[in-house]
C-alpha cells in the first residue's frame, strides 16, 4: 500500500491508502451510522484486491458506491438526493457504474433497480464478499444484485483499507446486526441477526492500526455489550453450543480488558451500549484501564416505562437510572450520552416529562435526538398508529434539545480549570494555529499547536469553553506517548 496525503474541505491532511499497479477509480461515500463508514472500508479493501483505488474526484469514477442508512425516512431521502446528482454526472460518464451498499439497499431490494434507473448494483450488509462477481454480471449488462443475510459473516478476515483517515483514530467492528427488537428500529430487519467477530481477528486488526501508527480504536457494534464470542454463529444459537464452546467464550468484558492490556498505549472507546445488556463488568473493566475512554453513549429513546414497554426496550425507567446511578458511583467522572426519541404513538404530555425529568437526572454530556419517523415492516408500523401531529413531535424534540444544550454547557464548564488528556486529532475547524482532539470524556479540546504533532497525547489545561468545546494551553506530554 502506497499513502497518499490530500486536503479535505477543512484543509485538514488525509491519509488515502492505495494500492500500487491499481488503474480503475472507485468513489465511495457513506451516510448514517459509524458501522457504515466501517462497512465502506472492508468494501474498499474488497475492491483494491479488484484493481480499484479511492478517489475523491467522483466525476473521475468508474465505480461509484454509495453506502446507505434507513433508521429515518429522511436518511433515505439525502440518499435519493444524492443519486439523482450522479445521475446527472453519468450523462456526462455513461460507463460510470453505481452501486448502493447497505441499509436502504437490503431494505428496497430490487425495488432499487426498478425505480431507480441508474442504479447497476444492489448489495446489502452481509454481501460485500460477492462484489467482484456482482460486478462481472454488471460488465455483462446484466442488473446485479445481493441481499442475502448471514448467520455468519463478520468479515473478520479482511483489513479493511481506511478511508478519509487521520491516521490517528479508527474503526473496529467487533459485531454485526441485532437481536433486540425495539419496535421502531428497522436495523435488525436490514442488518440481520446478531453475531460476534472471532476476537482474535479483532486484536490482529487493532495490531495492524498501532503498526500504522493509529492511537485510538472505536470498537463498533449495533449493540457491543451483547458481544458473545464462542466459536462462530448467531447469539441466538449460544444456548446450542458445546460445553466447551460455553466455556471458552469470550463476552465484551472480556474483549475490552484483552484489548487495552494487549495495548496499552492505545485508546479505546465503543459504541453503542444498550442498557439491558450493559453489565457492571464492563464498568469496572473501564475503571481499571487508563486507556478505555471514560464515555459511554447509552440510548434510552424514553423516560416513561409504559413507552419504554411499547418501544420493547427490556428495562424501565428505574433499572436505566440504577444502572446510571453505579456508572457515576464507579467512574464518577465519566460523560455520557444518550439517544431520544420524541413522539413514539401513544405518547403522552406525562410520558414526555417523564423524558424530560430522566435527562435531568442522568445529565448527559451530549445527546442525538429524534422526531419518531415510522419505518415500514417495523412492530411500531404494523401494530401502532403514527398518532403524534407532526408540530407535537416537534414541539417536544425541540424541548428535549433545548434540555440537552443547557445540560451540555453545564457539563462541559466542569473541565474549566482542570487539566485533560487530550489525542491531537487534526488542526481545528476555525484556525490553523491550533490543534483540535478530544479529551477522555469525549469533548472536544482545541489549543495552541506549539511543536506538538496529530497522534501525541498532550495535557491541556482549560482555560475556558463553549457548550461544546474546551480550550486551553498544552503543558507537555502526558504518560500515554
Ligand atoms: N443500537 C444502534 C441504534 C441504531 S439507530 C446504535 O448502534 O446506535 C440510532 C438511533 O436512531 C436510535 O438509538 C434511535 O434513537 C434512533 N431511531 C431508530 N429508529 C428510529 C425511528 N424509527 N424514528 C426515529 N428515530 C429512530
Ligand atoms: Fe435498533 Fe434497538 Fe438494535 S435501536 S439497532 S433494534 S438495540
Amino acid at each position: 500500500m502506497e499513502k497518499i496525503i490530500e486536503e479535505n474541505k477543512q484543509g485538514n491532511s488525509l491519509v488515502l491508502e492505495q494500492k500500487e499497479g491499481n488503474t480503475k477509480r472507485l468513489f465511495i461515500e457513506s451516510y448514517g451510522c459509524q458501522m457504515n463508514f466501517s462497512d465502506s472500508e472492508i468494501v474498499a479493501s474488497i475492491l483494491a484486491e479488484q484493481g480499484y483505488n479511492t478517489t475523491q474526484q467522483i466525476e473521475e469514477a468508474d465505480l461509484v458506491l454509495v453506502n446507505t442508512c434507513s433508521i429515518r425516512d429522511k436518511a433515505e431521502q439525502t440518499v435519493r438526493k444524492r443519486l439523482d446528482q450522479y445521475n446527472n454526472i453519468k450523462k456526462i460518464n455513461p460507463s460510470m457504474k453505481v452501486g448502493v451498499l447497505g441499509c436502504m439497499a437490503e431494505r428496497l431490494k430490487k425495488q432499487f433497480l426498478e425505480e431507480e434507473k441508474i442504479v447497476d448494483l444492489v448489495v446489502g450488509p452481509d454481501a460485500y464478499k460477492d462484489i467482484p462477481n456482482l460486478l462481472k454480471e454488471v460488465e455483462e449488462g446484466r442488473d446485479a444484485i445481493n441481499v442475502i443475510l448471514s448467520k455468519e459473516e463478520t468479515y473478520g478476515d479482511i483489513s479493511p483499507v481506511r478511508l478519509n483517515t487521520n491516521g490517528v483514530t479508527a474503526f473496529v467492528s467487533i459485531t454485526r446486526g441485532c437481536d433486540n427488537m425495539c419496535t421502531f428500529c428497522v436495523v435488525p430487519f436490514t442488518r440481520g441477526r446478531e453475531r460476534s467477530r472471532d476476537p482474535q481477528s479483532i486484536l490482529e486488526e487493532i495490531k495492524e492500526l498501532w503498526d500504522k501508527g493509529f492511537k485510538e480504536v472505536t470498537l463498533l457494534g449495533q449493540n457491543v455489550d451483547s458481544y458473545l464470542w464462542y466459536g462462530g454463529g448467531l447469539k441466538k444459537d449460544f444456548e446450542k453450543a458445546s460445553e466447551m464452546q460455553k466455556a471458552t467464550a469470550v463476552d465484551f468484558a472480556q474483549l475490552l480488558d484483552m484489548a487495552a492490556t494487549a495495548f496499552p498505549k492505545m485508546r479505546f472507546r465503543f459504541s453503542t451500549s444498550n442498557p439491558q445488556d450493559m453489565h457492571l463488568e464492563v464498568i469496572e473493566v473501564m475503571a481499571k484501564h487508563h486507556n478505555i475512554c471514560k464515555y459511554i453513549h447509552l440510548p434510552v429513546q424514553s423516560g416513561s416505562t409504559r413507552v419504554l414497554q411499547a418501544m420493547n426496550r427490556q428495562h424501565t425507567r428505574e433499572e436505566y437510572m440504577e444502572l446510571v446511578d453505579n456508572i457515576y458511583r464507579i467512574i464518577p467522572d465519566i460523560s455520557l450520552s444518550q439517544d431520544m426519541i420524541a413522539g413514539f404513538p401513544t405518547e403522552t404530555e406525562e410520558d414526555h416529562k417523564d423524558t424530560l425529568t430522566l435527562m435531568e437526572y442522568c445529565k448527559y454530556d451530549f445527546g442525538f435526538m429524534f422526531a419518531y419517523s415510522e419505518r415500514p415492516g417495523t412492530l411500531a408500523a404494523r401494530k401502532l398508529e403514527d398518532d403524534i401531529p407532526e408540530e407535537v413531535k416537534k414541539r417536544r424534540l425541540t424541548e428535549i434539545i433545548n434540555l440537552q444544550q443547557k445540560m451540555a454547557w453545564e457539563r462541559t464548564q466542569r473541565f474549566v480549570g482542570q487539566t485533560v488528556e487530550v489525542l491531537i486529532e487534526k488542526s481545528s475547524k476555525r484556525s490553523d494555529e491550533h490543534w483540535s482532539g478530544r479529551n477522555s470524556q469525549n469533548t472536544m479540546v482545541v489549543f495552541p499547536k506549539e511543536n506538538y504533532k496529530p497522534g501525541e497525547f498532550v495535557n491541556v489545561k482549560i482555560t475556558d469553553c463553549t457548550s461544546a468545546t474546551l480550550m486551553g494551553e498544552a503543558v507537555g506530554y502526558s504518560d500515554m506517548n
